[in-house]
């Protein structure tokens, strides 16, 4: 009897935990995450304060944080915040589904390249969080979580962005110097990025270069260059120009998406859908392309409260309204903040390209990618398609806090 219980249970285990179905599971989950990043991009530069500014955020890292607060979120605030997630899976499929596609893309050792995400809750200190909340968020979703008492609203900020610096080993100093609401909760996640490429840079192939800001505001950048075999696409009739360059082992993948000619980003912006995006990446040819970047950090936090609200997410933030008592046991926390910030170094590094390749043929007339203007870029997984990061380099230099 005993024995077939074991047996019995053995087999739920194995079922619960088919890889065939978790592996199309996550393939769903990544594909709703490009919806989450076109569409959440495209309402932050509606923002005329961000329309000209650096952007960079992780679609992957909000739809993690999107699906604790649904772990914790009933009726109609669970319904939006799952409605912005777009994807159709049971709640005890979702949770396990986002954490396989987690420790799929954030392995650092595996994907050799450095990632530090740091996710936490903080919650005012009148409420309680629940034992299986606080169990199920970190095992699924590794984040973490704290209490602090808003009545100190500078202690508040101050503890929030030592904890942000500390998670990205220093590489992120402030992420806020205001918050809006005191009396909810704050979702603060905090990255560092930086790219390993499959062919490094060399350190004597940079230079000082001008970086055209705008047609009339140039500032001095240090530039890195290199040729190499790279998937280049030239769109003509939308005078854009496509590279990707792949990461350490070809897991993932860097994008370039940039106008041919100096231009605000907007134009191209507008063109930026799931569709044109398959569209260039089925495009892409390998072949010779000198490559220039700006050698440069950027570090850039945005609240994407307000954002996710204009998508939906109305409920949650919404004192009157949210219910999280799946959090907390009643229904007395609503959302006052998202913080999303992220350190991001443009570097040289990567592994040793052997091959020569000026001996190749092909090498002899390579097509120029100069960004020497603003650009788009977005890291994609290799093996989901996930959009990992998308963003844009407006201005090289200088620090981007989103005014609150
Ligand atoms: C990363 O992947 C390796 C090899 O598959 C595994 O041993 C390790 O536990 C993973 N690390 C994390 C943090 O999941
Ligand atoms: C990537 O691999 C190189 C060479 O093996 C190693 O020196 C470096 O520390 C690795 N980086 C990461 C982030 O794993
Ligand atoms: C994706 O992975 C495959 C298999 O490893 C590789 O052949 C291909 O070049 C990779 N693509 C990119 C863009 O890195």
């Amino acid at each position: 009897m005993e024995m077939k219980l074991v047996i019995l249970s053995l087999l739920l285990a194995v079922v619960t935990a088919d890889p065939m179905m978790l592996k199309e599971h996550s393939s769903m989950l990544a594909d709703s995450t490009i919806n989450l990043a076109l569409n959440l991009y495209k309402t932050m530069v509606k923002d005329q304060k961000l329309s000209s500014e650096n952007l960079l955020f992780s679609p992957v890292v909000v739809a993690s944080s999107l699906g604790v607060m649904s772990l914790g979120a009933k009726d109609k605030t669970a319904k939006q915040v799952k409605s912005l997630l777009n994807i159709n899976l049971r709640d005890d499929v979702l949770h396990p589904t986002f954490s396989e596609l987690f420790n799929e893309i954030s392995n650092e050792t595996t994907r050799n390249t450095t990632w530090k995400i740091g996710s936490r809750l903080y919650g005012p200190s009148s409420v309680k969080f629940r034992d299986d909340f606080v169990q199920k968020s970190k095992t699924h979703y590794r984040h973490d979580h704290s209490k602090i008492s808003f009545r100190d609203k500078r202690n508040t900020i101050q503890s929030i962005n030592e904890w942000a610096s500390q998670t990205t080993n220093g590489k992120l100093g402030e992420i806020t110097n205001d918050v809006s609401g005191v009396d909810g909760a704050f979702f603060v996640n905090a990255m560092y990025f930086k790219p390993h490429w499959e062919e490094r840079f060399h350190e004597t192939m940079i230079d000082k270069r001008g970086f055209m800001v705008m047609r009339t505001h140039t500032v001095s950048v240090p530039m890195m260059h290199r040729t190499g075999l790279y998937n280049y696409y030239e769109d003509e009739v939308n005078k854009v120009q496509i590279v990707e360059m792949p990461l350490a082992h070809k897991y993932s993948s860097m994008v370039l998406i940039m106008p041919r000619y100096v231009e605000s980003l907007e134009r191209v912006e507008k063109l930026l859908t799931k569709e044109q995006l398959n569209t260039w990446f089925s495009k892409l040819q390998k072949r010779a392309v000198g490559i220039s970047l700006p050698k440069v950090n950027i570090e850039v936090s945005h609240d994407l409260q307000k954002h996710l609200q204009e998508l939906g997410l109305t409920e949650a933030v919404d004192k009157n309204k949210a219910d999280f008592s799946g959090i907390t046991g009643k229904k007395d926390l609503h959302l006052s903040n998202m913080f999303h910030a992220t350190a991001f170094e443009w570097n040289i590094e990567g592994n040793p390209c052997e091959t020569d390749l000026h001996a190749h043929e092909e090498m002899r007339s390579p097509k120029l990618f100069y960004a020497d203007h603003p650009y788009i870029f977005l890291v994609r997984d290799n093996k989901t398609n996930a959009i990992l990061l998308i963003g844009k380099l407006v201005k090289p230099k200088g620090n981007n806090h989103d005014e609150l």
